[in-house]
């Protein structure tokens, strides 16, 4: 299946096989991050494979491997983060692979190899051990009208992105010009910084939809001149 088609069928998975995956399949992975595509070229980031031993989560299960996931504290740093590893999300279950994006974590008895990249996030993966795919019927998702200024089914594919909590705060405006700005829904009490970093790789993961959906022609722009929404903090610019 191509990474488009996992889109509409992909879900969270939480129930894994303890067992790991075969070292060819981490390869196969490592050898598919190593040529991806990112929002923002400047920005250095790392990761590295770990087993749960490494990891302390929130969470009562454990899965047989997590990307622990860094990079440099710069401009765009979390977008950036959840447009690469969207893709990798989409890879693995491509693959038959159970994906779970972890705010709820850190690395543990582990030293960051690079002291210049901060911790962002961890991404669980391995075999499942219950169901991997579901249909499309089955997203709890906002109508395409509430995540937009006019119903555009080309924005269907960011409307099905997985965000933390479910919160999928991303929000499209048109421009004239056949453009798109996207913009973050601001909370009203900002009570939990951690939530906000996650709405900002949130909106990576959305645009990680956006470019996957159209490889040829998606291309992003920072620092547009753009209209001030009220209660919604603008991110980028974007054709697809
Ligand atoms: C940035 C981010 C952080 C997340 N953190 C957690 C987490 O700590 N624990 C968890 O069980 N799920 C976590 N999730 C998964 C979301 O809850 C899930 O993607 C969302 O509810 C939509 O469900 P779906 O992925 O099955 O479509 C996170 C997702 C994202 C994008």
């Amino acid at each position: 299946m191509n990474l488009e088609e996992i889109i509409y069928k992909r879900r969270s998975v939480r129930k894994y096989d303890d067992n790991p995956l075969a070292q060819e399949t981490l390869d196969e992975i490592r050898e598919f991050i190593g040529d991806i595509p990112v929002l923002n070229p400047d920005i250095n980031w790392s990761y590295e494979i770990v087993g749960p031993e490494n990891v302390k989560t929130l969470m009562r299960w454990k899965a047989p491997h997590y990307l622990v996931i860094f990079s440099e504290p710069v401009q765009n740093y979390f977008q950036n983060i959840g447009f690469i590893f969207q893709q990798v999300d989409l890879f693995l279950q491509s693959k038959g692979i159970g994906t779970c994006w972890i705010g709820a974590g850190s690395p543990k008895n582990y030293e960051n190899p690079n002291p210049e990249h901060e911790f962002v996030i961890l991404l669980a993966f391995g075999n499942p051990s219950g169901e991997l795919y579901r249909n499309k019927d089955q997203f709890k998702r906002k109508d395409l009208s509430e995540i937009s200024d006019k119903t555009d089914e080309r924005l269907i594919p960011a409307q099905f992105a997985p965000s933390a909590a479910n919160s999928q705060t991303w929000y499209f405006k048109h421009n004239d010009d056949g453009s798109y700005d996207v913009y973050r829904n601001r909370r009203r009490l900002n009570l939990n910084n951690r939530m906000i970093n996650w709405n900002k790789i949130d909106i990576g993961i959305a645009l990680a939809h956006l470019y996957i959906s159209n490889t040829d022609t998606f291309a992003s722009t920072l620092d547009k001149p753009h209209k001030e929404l009220k209660g919604k903090v603008f991110e980028m610019s974007f054709v697809i």
